[in-house]
């Protein structure tokens, strides 16, 4: 007779029925005539029980002399255990060996960081990387919904790229036939052009940036996720941006719950993302460092400490608006009333996870634009079909870009945004 074969996430479903798991052993313990098998099959982690009464001897055998991190297939019959962690466990009739695994390098003792990222492509399978994971998963999900469910339109933009969005510091170059290709930093400057032909957009992939920053907030390839609006000014983007993260920690809220869990993550923390978020002016932010005793020189941008210490005064995510236009990349929008402030937006998180959302509305102006353009010695010809889009029906327009592991790393609440993506990359690590 063929078993159904189920899957942990699943198991409450085939309580008191006879049932097939494929998996690997995630840690055995033996205790007298009893083996616990912790078997690992990638939607969770079970309980199997061998008793020596109940299986063939040889069955018994097979199942004390496992080694971590083998393959195999587990048959028995679920049944209820209010104290197992899912609640429910097998009670074991025989165990297939698919794989033996020798020497597993990750065992239960610590390791150090280094030795973890070195075996990355294993350390994948421990618990905790996978409930930060699949919050990440989690969280990619529910920002295509908000956005779908708002009318954007999904408009990936390319990754081989002609010329610098974000500045020229951080560029990754690569040979194009006879040219250079850049890797992009960021989508917005097409998103533009996909905003002024469908209104309302997002693109959402990989940005890279090669920040010699050695900080628990960079990696040189990271996922972003942004939303571009045709006839939207800054507080419309500011709007979208406070509505936007409320809607994720309500997602990781109601379905992250066992993750957050495994993460010891405090849930007051999530729960207090709530609207309204404080908003004021790069003006107003250093005027608190300087209440606070920090030395800050007005018109520089802010650093990690400074973040943190303006972020420590809410406990909610703060946005920082209107910055010196010297702070800030080509194509902001010049306050009307300010000409050396542009119409820029910062979000802060809470608790020293530093920036989340850059925004802001866009120069909509040819003559302001193609000045800017000039300034920041940006080349021309890979301009002037972006300038196309203040010849041709110009309006007003805003937008930002969410790092992605930045919200996951905030939303587990865990210390270094490595952890929230299968493969980092990092200015010392192309490995594994
Ligand atoms: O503030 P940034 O540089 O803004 C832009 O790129 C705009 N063009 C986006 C837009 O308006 N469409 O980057 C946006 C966000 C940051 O707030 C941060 O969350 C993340 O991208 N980010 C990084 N995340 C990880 N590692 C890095 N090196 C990052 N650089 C930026
Ligand atoms: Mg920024």
């Amino acid at each position: 007779m063929m078993l159904p074969e189920v899957q942990v996430s699943d198991i409450a479903r085939w309580e008191g029925q006879e049932v097939t798991l494929k998996g690997w052993l995630y840690h055995l313990r033996k205790k007298g005539r009893l083996v616990f098998l912790l078997v690992r099959d990638g939607s969770g982690t079970i309980q199997a029980v061998v008793f020596k009464k109940e299986v063939a001897p040889e069955v018994f055998d097979l199942a004390q002399s496992l080694s971590q991190e083998s393959a195999i297939i587990v048959r028995g019959i679920v049944r209820r255990d209010e104290r197992a962690p899912i609640g429910y466990e097998i009670s074991v009739q025989t165990v297939v060996l698919v794989h033996a695994a020798t020497d597993y390098p990750i065992t239960p003792k610590e390791h150090g960081t280094g030795f973890l990222m070195d075996h990355r492509h294993l350390w994948l399978r421990s618990a905790k990387q996978q409930a930060v994971l699949r919050i990440r998963s989690r969280m990619m999900r529910a920002c295509q919904a908000f956005f779908d469910d708002r009318g954007f339109l999904r408009l990936d933009t390319p990754i081989l790229t002609p010329a610098a969005c974000e500045g020229t510091t951080t560029l990754f170059e690569t040979p194009y036939f006879g040219e250079t290709a850049y890797l992009s930093q960021s989508g917005q400057l097409y998103n533009e052009a996909t905003a002024m032909a469908f209104g309302k957009v997002y693109c959402f992939g990989p940005t890279f940036r090669a920040e010699k920053s050695k900080t628990r907030r960079h990696l040189t390839e990271f996922w972003m996720i942004e939303p571009e609006m045709a006839y939207a000014d800054l507080d419309d983007t500011m709007d979208l941006a406070e509505d936007f993260l409320v809607y994720l920690a309500a997602q990781a809220l109601e379905h992250c719950q066992q993750e957050l869990r495994t993460l010891d993550r405090d849930l007051s923390k999530l729960e207090a993302i709530q609207k309204p978020f404080p908003r004021i002016t790069y003006a107003e932010a250093v005027e608190l460092l300087h209440s606070q005793g920090h030395d800050f020189e007005f018109g520089s941008d802010f650093g990690a400490p400074d973040e943190n210490a303006i972020s420590s005064q809410f406990h909610r995510p703060v946005m920082i608006h209107r910055w010196p236009a010297d702070c800030k990349a080509f194509y902001m929008k010049r306050a009307p009333d300010e000409p050396n402030i542009v119409l820029g937006v910062d979000v802060i998180a809470p608790d020293g996870y530093g920036e989340i959302i850059g925004g802001g509305q866009r120069e909509d102006d040819y003559g302001t634009l193609e000045a800017r353009i000039e300034e920041h010695k940006l080349p021309r010809e890979s301009f002037e079909w972006y300038l196309d889009l203040r010849r041709y029906g110009s309006v007003p327009h805003a937008g930002f870009g969410l790092g992605l592991e930045r919200l996951v790393t905030w939303m587990a609440g865990i210390h270094h945004l490595r952890e929230t993506i299968p493969f980092p990359r990092l200015m010392d690590r192309l490995q594994p």
